[in-house]
C-alpha cells in the first residue's frame, strides 16, 4: 500500500505476538484487519525485526512505521527487558529497524504502554485528556504511561515498582491472575493494593486501565476500594498499534 496522508502504520511487539496494521490517523482505527505473527523464541532483536519486516511486506506499506516495545526506550535505545530477550538492552533501535525495514524509511520506537496511553488520549475516554492521569495496561506485565493534560512523561515503568518486596507486575498483572487461577475478586484485591501504592506516591486524579482484562472491568472494578476513580480504557487491543502509528506521524517518540 502506498503511503497516503492520514494513513499510518503501527507495529506492537509483545512477549507472545507481533501485530501490525494500517491506521486511519484521523479516526484512530485500523484500515482493514491487523496481521499477527507469533513472537520468535528467543525473541532477539534481529529475529523480532525480521518479523516486523514480514508484517510490513504483508501490507506492502511504504510509509513511516511506528513500533512499540515492552521496554524502556530512551534516546531510541532499549533498556530493561523484562518480558523480551535480555539482548535488547542497549540495542540501537534506529540502526536495527532501518537495517530490516529500509534505511530511508522513517521509524519511531516507543514503550508499548506509552503508545497505548497516547492513543487513549487522542481517541479514548475523554477523562484521559485532562489532569494528572496514570494509564496502566494489565497484561503479561504491567505497563504505565503518565499523562499530564494529555502530554506524556515517558518510560515510567510502574510494573517494576517494588511493593512488599515484589515487582508490582508480579503481584497484579493479568498473567498472574491466569497463572495462579485467581478469581476476579481475589485478583482485584491485588490490583487494589498496587493502585493504592501508586496513588500514595503520585496522587493521580484518575487511573485508566487498558489491556485485555479491561474488557471484563465489570467483573473486578467493583471490588476496588481505592478513593481515586478508576475507569476502563476505551481502546482495547488496537491501542498499541494506533499509538505507534501516531508517534511516528507526530514525532512523539522519546
Ligand atoms: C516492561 C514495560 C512494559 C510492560 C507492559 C513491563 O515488564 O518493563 O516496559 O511496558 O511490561 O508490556
Amino acid at each position: 500500500m502506498t503511503h497516503r496522508e492520514h494513513l499510518g502504520f503501527g507495529i506492537d511487539i509483545g512477549g507472545s505476538g507481533i501485530k501490525g496494521a494500517v491506521v486511519d490517523l484521523d479516526r484512530g482505527e485500523f484500515v482493514g484487519d491487523r496481521f499477527k505473527i507469533a513472537t520468535p523464541q528467543p525473541s532477539t532483536p534481529d529475529s523480532v525485526a525480521q518479523v516486523t519486516r514480514q508484517i510490513v511486506e504483508h501490507f506492502d506499506f511504504d510509509g513511516p512505521v511506528g513500533i512499540t516495545l515492552p521496554s524502556i526506550v530512551h534516546g531510541q535505545r532499549a533498556h530493561l527487558a523484562a518480558n523480551i530477550d535480555a539482548s535488547w538492552v542497549g540495542t540501537d533501535l534506529q540502526e536495527l529497524f532501518h537495517r530490516h525495514l529500509g534505511k530511508d524509511r522513517e521509524i519511531s520506537v516507543l514503550n508499548d504502554a506509552d503508545a497505548a496511553g497516547l492513543a487513549e488520549v487522542a481517541f479514548g475516554v475523554p477523562e484521559a485528556r485532562t489532569g494528572a492521569v496514570i494509564f496502566l495496561t494489565l497484561g503479561t506485565g504491567i505497563g504505565s504511561a503518565f499523562l499530564t493534560e494529555g502530554k506524556l512523561f515517558p518510560n515510567t515503568e510502574l510494573g517494576h515498582l517494588i511493593i512488599d518486596g515484589k515487582h508490582a507486575e508480579h503481584i497484579a498483572s493479568s498473567a498472574v491472575k491466569d497463572r495462579k487461577e485467581l478469581s476476579f475478586k481475589k485478583w482485584a484485591k491485588r490490583v487494589d493494593k498496587v493502585l493504592s501504592e501508586y496513588a500514595r506516591l503520585f496522587s493521580p486524579d484518575l487511573f485508566v486501565i487498558g489491556g485485555g482484562i479491561s474488557r471484563k472491568a465489570d467483573k473486578w472494578m467493583p471490588h476496588l476500594t481505592i478513593e481515586v476513580p478508576v475507569v476502563p480504557a476505551k481502546l482495547r487491543n488496537t491501542a498499541g498499534i494506533v499509538g505507534a502509528a501516531m508517534a511516528v506521524d507526530k514525532h512523539l517518540a522519546p
